[in-house]
């Protein structure tokens, strides 16, 4: 009975630890659109909470239906992008990575609209939490990538399993 009762724990516990999922939380204050995130592949949610199984890649947040924003891929406005995955998943990628785009590159019409502001659920952020960003430049978009040079953001990253991102919108 005892022994049988510490193989079912034992179970359970392998179980949770092999389960990979991430929850994203979108808050929209903006009194207009809706907060939606797109993931690799084109899927799109906009639930107030989200629970993902396995890792996001090629994340982007942005706001729909309002200020002029595309349907699809955050075309014109300015998204949070973010990769979600534990650091066991793939040995070449084993942080946890968001940044704030406002890239103006072929393809990629990111202006500012709307303020943003990301929090990771379950780590601490390197080289620090960014804070909001609440205008057009880098002065007021901590590490946001602006204009047409793919380089001059910053990549606010971490390390740890099943970290979750809640992005807040105006
Ligand atoms: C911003 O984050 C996304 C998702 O992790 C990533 O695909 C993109 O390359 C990052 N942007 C830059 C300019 O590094």
């Amino acid at each position: 009975m005892m022994m049988k009762s510490i193989v079912s724990v034992l179970a359970i516990v392998v179980a949770a630890v092999a389960q990979e999922s991430h929850v994203v939380n979108l808050v929209n204050n903006c009194g207009q659109g809706t907060a939606v995130f797109e993931v690799a592949g084109g899927q799109q949610f906009t639930g107030a909470s989200n629970t993902i199984s396995g890792p996001v890649s090629g994340g982007l947040a942005w706001i729909k239906g309002a200020f002029g924003c595309g349907d699809a891929d955050a075309l014109n406005c300015g998204d949070v992008e973010f990769t979600l995955i534990n650091p066991d998943t793939d040995p070449s990628n084993t942080q946890n990575a968001i940044n704030y785009s406002l890239q103006q590159n072929g393809g990629q019409t990111h202006t500012f609209k709307y303020n943003m502001a990301f929090t990771a659920n379950g780590c601490s952020l390197t080289p620090n939490n960014p804070g909001p960003c609440t205008g057009p430049t880098q002065d007021v978009c901590p590490g946001a990538f602006v204009g047409t040079d793919a380089t001059d953001g910053t990549v606010f990253q971490c390390s740890a399993a099943n970290v979750g991102l809640t992005i807040t919108f105006c």
